[in-house]
């Protein structure tokens, strides 16, 4: 990524943007009504906090991948200084331009699959299903072994995302299927038509239309794609790329992983030079 590649300026995104970034056009979508239902809350405060914990040396620089409002970033950059940054979406990016208070936060509009920034660190993280929002296997392995090049021997890479299984409980044996859940801490209702399609080679895509409903009764509508990742698909590809797998939890707070779980966060280390030569892994 170099400023030679920037070509623009976007009104309120507070950085130089590009037109060859390739974008899903989820930002475009859900910016304007993201942070009500993913809020910068105490969840965000635990996830950060959380983060922090497992950082194994904020000295060596972390990344986020996939930032968005920067609900995580800013919160942890609170915590342990820079965090470098990286979404496709200038929508996004505005919006947290917006909730900045000063952080040393660099953003940079990029899509991580095609480049990282070019040096390595000793965290590199993707939370909340950033890492199901890549459109295919192969492009998921591309942005595995990037982030495996960008890290550091010791360093590691954190996934939180979606439990597959939870998507299937919420459809019932219905597909499609639509359900609405109240969610009361932002004090409104999600209504989401799900779709789940399987590939010849058995990878299921969950296409669903997501209707947030605020308690005055307002609307505000997007599409999502999620490529359903089980974490042993994420520990193959981790594999694939050099990594081993750490830690797996079903919470930030450090609740087992269980199919019941909704999400997964599992860490990966690249391994230090000593530990590859001796071909133990640490
Ligand atoms: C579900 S949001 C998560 C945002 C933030 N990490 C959070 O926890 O609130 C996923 C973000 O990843 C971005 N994204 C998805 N695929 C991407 C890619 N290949 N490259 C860069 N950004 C991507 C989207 O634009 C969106 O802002």
């Amino acid at each position: 990524m170099t400023d030679a590649s920037m070509t623009a300026t976007h009104p309120g995104a507070g950085m130089l943007i590009r037109e060859d970034v390739e974008d899903t056009g989820y930002g475009r979508e859900f910016a304007p009504f993201y942070d009500r239902i993913f809020q910068h809350d105490e969840s965000a405060e635990v996830t950060a906090e959380g983060l922090a914990r497992i950082h194994p040396d904020i000295s060596r620089g972390t990344l986020e991948l996939g930032v968005g409002t920067g609900r995580i970033a800013l919160p942890l950059a609170r915590r342990i200084g820079p965090v470098d940054a990286i979404d496709s979406s200038v929508e996004m990016l505005s919006a947290l331009e917006g909730h900045r208070k000063g952080e040393p936060v660099h953003a940079m509009h990029g899509n991580f699959v095609h480049e990282l920034p070019d040096r390595r660190y000793g965290m590199v993280f993707a939370v909340c299903q950033t890492m199901s929002m890549v459109r295919s296997r192969a492009e998921q392995r591309r942005a595995m072994h990037r982030v495996a090049q960008a890290l550091v021997p010791g360093g590691i890479f954190v996934v939180e995302t979606g439990n597959p299984l939870q998507v299937h409980t919420l459809m019932g044996d219905r597909n499609p299927a639509v359900t609405t859940v109240p969610l009361e801490a932002q004090g409104g209702w999600l209504t989401t038509y799900s779709h789940v399609t399987e590939s010849e080679a058995g990878d299921q895509t969950w296409r669903c239309r997501q209707v947030w409903i605020e308690s005055d009764g307002t609307l505000h509508t997007g599409i999502e794609q999620s490529l359903l990742t089980p974490v042993e698909v994420m520990d193959r590809m981790a594999a694939e790329a050099g990594l081993v797998p750490e830690l797996l939890f079903a919470t930030w707070t450090g609740t087992p992983y269980g199919d019941e779980a909704p999400l997964y966060i599992r860490s990966y280390r690249r391994p230090t030079e000593s530990a590859s030569r001796e071909g133990t892994p640490r």
